[in-house]
């Protein structure tokens, strides 16, 4: 496969691969840019279809982190992890002892942490290995909360831009997937005065919003028809498609959800439509700021605090869209460069 010339690989500073014959450890780990500092990205394990596709995902996932760290103003810079195999079936804590051997060679370049296939428990195993984790049983928490903490701050600071309102009060918000962010969202937005519109495929979840929150609760199809200020896609990646796009009342699409774009094409048509859209990769990275405050000097308030910035640093991405004409995902990769570009002069908030 084409590498040094891939659109994913992008200037990476360094990729490796480790086979460890004795767990059966078949991993990859990407570090793509490290001038704000040493690369964080959660380790994904997966069952891929090929070896090209585990380096292609790797690779884009790596890069995806650099930006969303820059934006998060974090001292960190991006990597990700892949191991090859399907985590129900084949993970052992030996071959998480391994990885963190893998990791301990790089010298602390990498920081591994959770992502789709691992866990805490993984991430107590790779402690075994090396100190360059992050989310170890017990040191971290859910991420969850602040991920919507993250959410509802980008949605204020998106409903001031796009209609000019200093409070949600009266706001019409249209929440998809009520999960451990969606859920909590709704509940902040709730006490915010937002009148709420739900779905989900479980019922339970529900019920509960439209006891509990007065929640209007509609279908799985009908949440993109809403007649809503705000659309905040909770569950899913890739709602905002050909489909949707049209059909959608709202004058904001922002949400927790990863990959909310299907296309990049779908973001300029949003930015067409004249709905302003939250990039999906700044809005939701509450969960990563945390993981940068948690450990034994943990401070609550610092944290969300910090988290909270990510409403100041939407209202750049939308000013930069508005100053040069640009779509907000197209902005925001932009001012990420900026960031990652300046290296580590400008560090956390
Ligand atoms: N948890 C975090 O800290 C975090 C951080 C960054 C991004 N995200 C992203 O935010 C989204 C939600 O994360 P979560 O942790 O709340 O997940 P979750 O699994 O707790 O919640 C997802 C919810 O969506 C519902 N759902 C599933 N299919 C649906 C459908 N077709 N229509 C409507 N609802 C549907 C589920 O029933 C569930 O209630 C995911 O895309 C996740 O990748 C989460």
């Amino acid at each position: 496969m084409a590498l040094f010339g891939s659109i994913h690989f992008d200037n990476h500073e360094q990729v490796v691969f480790s086979h460890d014959t004795a767990s059966g450890l078949k991993a990859i780990i990407a570090v793509h840019n490290t001038n704000r500092g040493p690369a964080l990205g959660g380790c994904r394990m997966w069952d891929y279809g090929s070896e090209e596709e585990a380096v292609t995902d790797v690779l884009r996932l790596s890069r995806g982190m650099t930006y969303k760290n820059a934006l998060a103003n974090l001292p960190f810079g991006g990597g990700k992890s892949v191991i090859i195999g399907d985590a129900k079936k084949a993970k052992t804590p030996a071959m998480m002892r391994a990885m963190g051997r893998m990791v301990e060679r790089l010298g602390g370049t990498y920081i591994i942490a959770e992502d789709v296939g691992t866990n805490p428990d993984d991430m107590t195993e790779i402690r075994r290995g090396t100190p360059h984790v992050k989310g170890v049983k017990g040191e971290g928490g859910d991420p969850s909360p602040a991920t919507a903490f993250g959410v509802f701050a980008g949605i204020e600071a998106s409903v001031k831009h796009r209609l000019g309102k200093d409070t949600l009060d009266g706001v019409r918000v249209a929440v998809q997937g009520l999960g451990h962010v969606g859920y909590d969202l709704a509940r902040q937005l709730r006490a915010a005065g937002a009148d709420l519109v739900v779905t989900d495929i479980d019922m339970a979840a529900l019920d509960r919003a439209a006891q509990e929150l007065s929640a209007e609760v509609v279908g799985l199809d009908a949440i993109y028809d809403a007649d809503v200020d705000v659309y905040a896609p909770c569950a899913l990646g890739a709602t905002v498609n050909g489909d949707t796009v049209p059909r959608l009342k709202a004058k904001i699409v922002a949400g927790s959800a990863n990959n909310q774009l299907a296309t990049d094409a779908d973001g300029d048509a949003l930015a067409a439509r004249g709905i302003l859209y939250a990039p999906d990769y700044v809005i939701n990275a509450g969960g990563v700021i945390h993981i940068y405050h948690e450990g034994a000097d943990y401070d609550h308030d610092r944290a969300f605090a910090h988290v909270g910035g990510i409403g100041d640093v939407l209202t750049e991405i939308y000013s930069l869209a508005d100053r040069e004409n640009l779509s907000t995902h197209t902005a925001a990769d932009r001012l990420a460069e900026r960031k990652f570009q300046l290296g580590n002069t400008k560090q956390a908030a």
